[in-house]
């Protein structure tokens, strides 16, 4: 939210104006840096305070999130009229100073809370994502809120704006400005998430990705690479593209080719023989993986891979290893509560079974 601008037509200021010191007293516009700041300072504090303190997602009440709503409706429909009546709208009424004067005061402070309680919410959302989701899960759900964003702003900002001008038109007097504005921000912004959004829709395909135990990083390089490009693609559209800016994206990109390589063949130790190996298919595999699955869920065993007898397991040894060691695919999200351990006995199984 903005507050009222120092030259702003149409409000009384005593004459001559200025302090003691020749500068106008009052206040001045919260600057965006300033609430960004906020943003990402309590965002990094509900990160580490989750993790401190509780270790899962705790109940909030409806009414908590219902009061900040009803204060969020109220709040932009008195900053409208308030705006209505400043500009001398026709319809709006008078304008009030000292009365605006305080919505100025509640309208910086509001801004401020906004962006504290939107910095907890993404810290909260972002430590949830990457601790009761899956890596697979996490990025498809980082790619819904992105698209969620774009949706907001399609539905809110740039179709009303697009109605005005044909309004407008209809009308014939010159359509307001602020639309055109505020509709082309938004664009600008849908523009930048557009690649990263395309990832997260195909990223389930690339379990070297979002298996990787930096899967967070690897998903922020992308967005920023996919974001860089478009910024690229944008300036070429205008016909003044910077080569430095699209070599910027394909450096972060090949950064991130580079750390997801595979890692290192490590010494898992010598192989161990099918009886070792056994009673971790039974427990961790199984459950899914059978003719007639236990897990809840599952009418039947998923992609028709049965893992029950010795011959069904060694005919498949390559890619259980692929699943189960090499991109940590297997058991999805974990359900079956695999160790790092039998992880590594299988993937010693399969050292011995591929000779
Ligand atoms: C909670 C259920 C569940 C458990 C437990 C589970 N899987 Fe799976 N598995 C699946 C599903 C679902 C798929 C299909 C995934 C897909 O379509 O991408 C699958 C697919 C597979 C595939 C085929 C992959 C492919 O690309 O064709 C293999 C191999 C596999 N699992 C091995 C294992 C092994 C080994 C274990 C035990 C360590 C295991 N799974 C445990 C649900 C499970």
């Amino acid at each position: 939210m903005r507050d009222v601008p120092d030259d702003q037509p149409g409000i009384e200021r005593p004459p001559g104006g200025g302090g003691p010191d020749g500068r106008r007293p009052g206040l001045r516009p919260t600057r965006i840096s300033t609430l960004i700041v906020c943003a990402l300072g309590t965002a990094a504090i509900a990160w580490v305070g989750m993790g401190r303190f509780f270790g899962y997602i705790p109940d909030i009440t409806w009414l908590a999130g219902l009061t900040l709503a009803g204060l969020a409706v109220v709040e932009a429909i008195t900053a409208h009229n308030t705006r209505a009546r400043i500009e001398h709208r026709p319809r709006a009424g008078a304008v009030n100073p000292l009365l605006v004067a305080r919505l100025a005061v509640l309208a910086k402070a509001s801004s401020l809370a906004g962006a504290i309680f939107a910095g907890a919410y993404g810290g909260v959302a972002a430590w949830a994502l990457c601790h009761l989701f899956s890596g697979r899960g996490a990025y498809l759900h980082f790619g819904a809120m992105l698209g969620v964003v774009m949706v907001l702003n399609v539905y809110f900002v740039i179709i009303p704006g697009q109605k005005e001008l044909v309004k407008a038109k209809q009308e014939g007097r010159t359509p307001d400005p602020r639309f055109g504005l505020m509709g082309r921000q938004r664009s600008v912004h849908n523009t930048y998430f557009t690649l990263p959004v395309l990832f997260t829709m195909i990223s389930n395909h690339y379990a070297g990705l979002y298996g990787h135990e930096w899967n967070w990083v690897l998903l922020i390089l992308i967005s920023v690479a996919g974001a860089l490009i478009r910024v690229w693609f944008v300036q070429r559209h205008k016909g003044n593209e910077n080569p430095l800016v699209l070599a910027a994206g394909l450096v972060v990109l090949a950064i991130t080719a580079l750390l997801s390589l595979p890692r290192p063949a490590v010494d898992i130790g010598p192989p161990v023989p099918f009886i070792e190996v056994q009673q971790i298919f039974k427990e961790r595999c199984q459950p899914c993986h059978a003719t007639k699955p236990t897990q809840e869920g599952f009418a039947a065993p998923p992609k028709g891979v049965i893992l029950e007898t010795e011959a069904e397991i060694r005919a498949r040894a390559a890619m259980i290893n692929q699943q189960v060691w090499a991109s940590r695919v297997m058991p999805p999200g974990n359900l079956t509560h695999i160790t790092d351990e039998e992880r590594r006995l299988i993937a010693r199984w399969f050292k011995g079974s591929a000779k």
